[in-house]
């Protein structure tokens, strides 16, 4: 691959400089009033979202800068890329065909997607069986309740969307573990019976320590119950790349669904790691949100810039970290299905993009992927919105809301509402010092109490957010959201000159902590670490005694 031009040499990053300068004391108000279709020309819509990101410190010549610094970036031949399969996992020379996954053609992809259909059959199979209550445990009784055992992208993505669509679940009952701490298997499991419960062990690699120490545990849980070794079949499922693995920890093949090394963990909810939502929300929903998702992802590849969602995103994200110095990122959905949403976020965007050299190995001197974080509307509201309204950093949000609840509770969700968009316009409008202090005085304060008191309640504002709509969450709109933000993520690690597809950075501490295993498994106290680690080793085995 030839070294392309880093972020900041790229021609029209000097002229969206000039733009930062400007617009940094432009008041997003005035943009407004110098303007009434703002609403309107700054919002775009597809595949059921309409994004409004009205609300930024961006002009339209500033937007027509930043789709020029896209160009020349060549965002338009990365997106190709990512979709015709060329290997845009350079470090690990292998394509990133995620969009596959949920495609219904194989545009150019045949015998790979020979290979997702029949993996997506056979799971539709597996899935339909445990959602109808058609398949029986040990003792003859059918399986009520399915635990997905698997970490990052094998958890963090079905526990969403399974969580999502809960209006949607039928009648079987679906857990996630994840956490090595034995307390997350056993909290779970200390509600279920083992003769009515499958076990998901979802690896892409089959490797994971965590995953696999969980899923020992699940098997030992269900010998102990009286399962034979025999019957452990009936209650054992894998998704994995990695067979053999599979067939060691004692699961036949047809108990196993494949995935594939050109589809990253954190981008794998479509294929058969999303077998647990599958189970919970039965087929014809799974396909729906499969279909949301290739919806965006057609939008994607064939909608100009200026009305590309995606895109239009990462243009944002560049905006503010390169050019407003923002390190943080903040996502808030107002409906409560989604509150695992920052959590699947932050894997897709700190995973795939905080890296500090290019795809070529070349130290960056910009920043890349901000922190991000973020929660349920209203609780942050309660919690950390200080912050953003009236903190020292700024934190671009996105707030993310279905416009119909499944609820029906018609007067909570007006609130919840309420406080969504009372939140955006609040951070955008602020309050000066001088309408503090009049509200103080109108509350019968005394004037110098005023006084004091205003620079307390005065608020900046001109704080940038974006509202993502959508009429309501469902299967095919919780897919397309999904794919949006997994685009934007590209789009930025593309501009950013990155690799998003791979994660070195989490090996060294995997290799530092089997190290540690063994002194802690160790009995002699020989332990040579750093002298820190060394002390912490042995407080730890003290502790035992
Ligand atoms: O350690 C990070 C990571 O490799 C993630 O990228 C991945 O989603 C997670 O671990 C789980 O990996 P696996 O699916 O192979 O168990």
């Amino acid at each position: 691959m030839t070294a392309r031009a880093l972020l900041a040499d790229l021609p029209a990053y000097t002229a969206l400089k000039e733009h930062a300068a400007k617009l940094q004391f432009a008041s997003m108000e005035g943009l407004f009033n110098a303007d009434s279709n703002r609403a309107s020309t700054f919002s775009a819509s597809a595949a059921g979202l309409r994004l409004d990101y009205s609300k930024h410190l961006l002009s339209a010549s500033a937007l027509s800068s930043l789709f020029e610094l896209a160009d020349q970036a060549g965002i338009r031949e990365s997106i190709e890329a990512l979709f015709s399969g060329a290997h845009v996992n350079t470090t690990e020379d292998r394509p990133a065909l995620h969009t596959l996954l949920r495609a219904s053609s194989g545009d150019g992809q045949e015998s790979r997607f020979q290979e997702v259909l029949s993996a997506r059959n056979r799971m539709q199979v597996m899935a339909q069986t445990l959602y109808r209550g058609e398949h029986n445990g040990y003792s003859g009784k059918p399986v009520t309740d399915v635990v997905n055992i698997g970490i990052g992208g094998s958890d963090l993505g079905p526990r969403l969307v399974t969580q999502a669509l809960k209006p949607y679940h039928g009648d079987v009952r679906c857990h996630y573990v994840s956490n090595v701490d034995p307390a997350d298997l056993l909290d779970t499991l200390s509600t279920l019976d083992a003769a009515s419960t499958v076990f998901i062990i979802c690896s892409k690699s089959f490797r994971t320590e965590e995953t696999l120490a969980n899923g020992l545990a699940a098997r030992d849980w269900m010998l102990n119950a009286g399962a034979t070794v025999a019957q452990l079949e009936q209650h054992f499922l894998a998704v994995t790349t990695n067979l053999q693995a599979a067939k060691d920890f004692g699961i036949p093949q047809e108990n196993c669904l494949p995935m594939w090394d050109w589809v990253g963990g954190r981008y794998s909810v479509w294929s058969a790691v999303g077998l647990s939502c599958a189970v919970a929300v039965g087929w014809e929903n799974f396909s729906e949100f499969l279909a949301g998702a290739e919806a965006m992802d057609q939008h994607f590849r064939t909608s100009e810039a200026h009305n590309n969602l995606p895109l239009l995103m990462s243009l944002l994200e560049i905006w503010y970290c390169h050019f407003f110095h923002a390190s943080n990122h903040v996502v808030l959905p107002y409906d409560h299905s989604l509150q695992r949403f920052p959590d699947f976020l932050q894997q897709l965007t700190m995973e795939s993009n905080g890296k500090r050299v290019s795809a070529e190995g070349q130290p960056l001197d910009y920043g890349t992927a901000p922190v991000l974080w973020g929660s349920a509307g209203t609780m942050g509201q309660h919690s950390f919105h200080q912050l953003l309204h009236q903190g020292t950093l700024l934190c671009p949000v996105d707030f993310v809301l279905p416009l119909n609840s499944h609820t029906g509770a018609d007067q909570q969700h007006r609130i919840l509402v309420a406080n969504c968009l009372a939140q955006s316009r609040t951070l955008m409008v602020g309050r000066s010092l001088e309408d503090a202090r009049k509200a103080l005085l109108e509350r019968g304060l005394a004037e110098d109490k005023a006084a004091a008191l205003a620079p307390h309640l005065a608020m900046p504002g001109n704080r940038p957010s974006s509202v993502i709509t959508m009429d309501s969450l469902n299967p095919r709109t919780l897919g397309a959201l999904l794919a949006l933000y997994e685009h934007r993520t590209f789009c930025s690690g593309q501009i950013w000159r990155i690799n998003s597809f791979d994660q070195w950075g989490v090996e060294l501490g995997k290799e530092i902590s089997t190290e540690i295993l063994g002194q802690l498994t160790d009995a002699r106290d020989d332990s040579a670490m750093d002298a820190a680690t060394d002390r912490l080793i042995s407080l730890w085995k003290e502790a035992q005694r």
